[in-house]
């Protein structure tokens, strides 16, 4: 069994985390590293897991340095992971950050969507971006990965096949996301009160998630917008992209670029032309599972293309690519401790 540490472990990431370990059979827990809830039963912050862990304790950084592990997931807010990396890494052992510390390859992207200087530059050359479907094979070979955005991943698996084959004019993309994005703590925007049953966007034309859209699809920014709407779920995000193709297309060419880069990519599913109600897919058909969903609808004039992809955020988005990531650093099966199915109605 590989020995595993969560940081960040009673957030909402973190819980998901020990949500997949308890299920996974080669990777074992072996810390959950809360400052705030150090000493006190994990399941009286994660009610759902008290059978798995009736026993677990939180446990301080402190404490966590002082424990042997193969690998650290790192579920902790931007700008406070680097730190932590450096003396994991000076330990070799093997890190994967969920935060956006090293998400961008160039330091200067850093500071551009993050608005401060990068306190660890030298980690952003070293470390890999965690999209098995982009990067399967530097991922297996890394000592660190970074976690994805959500509202990237969704929109980069979505894309990356018309990115690819240069057929990409430009994009306008629209993402509608579910309250569980902004982690565990409480504001005015996240309160249920205000957040539950609303439509309300936000950012409009550029949320910071771009950065990493256009860093993965090798694409200029001016190519696209990114707004988002916060929608009244819990877990979900589902992009719908209006794309300008860069020539004129047929859908069974479409259909053919697509399965070229998804046929046996274990967690991604392309949508049917029929029933139409089905062909651009509701993040509810995900809920729960590393899976995601992508459909697209060509205009008459087969320039004009909707693409909508769908993805549970704290899965796909989050936890569920970070346990991908780290099934293939051990050399594991990539889908191990991932195959639950979604849940529905949920
Ligand atoms: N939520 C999502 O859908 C999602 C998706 C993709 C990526 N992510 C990323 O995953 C990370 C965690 O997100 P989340 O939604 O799980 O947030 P969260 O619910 O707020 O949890 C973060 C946890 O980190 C701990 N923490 C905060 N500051 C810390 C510090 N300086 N040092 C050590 N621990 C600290 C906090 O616990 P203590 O104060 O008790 O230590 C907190 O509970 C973020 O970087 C986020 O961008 C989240």
């Amino acid at each position: 069994m590989f020995r595993i540490i969560v940081w960040g472990a009673n957030g909402m990431a973190g819980g998901e985390l020990l949500r997949l370990l308890a299920g996974h059979p080669e990777l074992k827990l072996e810390g959950a590293v809360s400052r705030s809830k150090a000493g006190q039963p994990v399941w009286h912050v994660h009610p759902h897991l008290r059978q798995d862990f009736p026993s677990e304790t939180f446990i301080s950084p402190e404490e966590a340095f002082g424990r042997d592990s193969h690998l650290v997931f790192l579920a902790l807010p931007h700008g406070s992971s680097w730190p932590v990396i450096e003396q994991y890494l000076q330990q070799k052992v093997k890190v994967v950050d969920l935060s956006a510390d090293v998400r961008l390859s160039n330091p200067e992207d850093y500071v551009k969507w993050y608005g401060s200087i990068h306190g660890a530059p030298h980690l952003l050359e070293r470390s890999v971006y965690g999209l098995p479907e982009v990067h399967r094979e530097e991922i297996r070979g890394a000592d660190l990965v970074s976690g994805v955005g959500c509202n990237a991943s969704c929109s980069i698996l979505g894309l990356f096949p018309l990115a690819r084959e240069g057929l990409l004019e430009d994009a306008r993309l629209e993402l509608r996301v579910g309250s569980s994005e902004g982690g565990s703590n409480p504001n005015t925007g996240s309160h249920h009160p205000y957040r539950s049953r609303t439509l309300r966007v936000y950012e409009p034309f550029r949320h910071r998630h771009l950065a990493e859209i256009v860093q993965e699809l090798k694409t200029p920014e001016e190519l696209f917008t990114m707004t988002m709407t916060a929608a009244g779920i819990v877990r979900g995000v589902q992009m719908l992209a209006q794309v300008r193709l860069a020539r004129k297309m047929k859908e069974s060419e479409l259909w053919k670029i697509y399965r070229k880069y998804y046929q046996g990519e274990p967690f991604m599913n392309l949508c049917p032309a029929r029933p139409s109600h089905l062909r651009l897919p509701d993040p509810r058909f995900v809920m729960g599972s590393n899976r995601v969903l992508t459909g697209f609808s060509l205009h008459d004039d087969g320039y004009r293309l909707i693409v909508v992809s769908a993805i549970d955020n704290l899965m796909k988005g989050a936890s569920g690519s970070a346990l991908q990531c780290a099934n293939l650093m051990f050399g594991l099966e990539e889908t191990s401790g991932l195959e639950m199915r979604p849940l529905y109605p949920a």
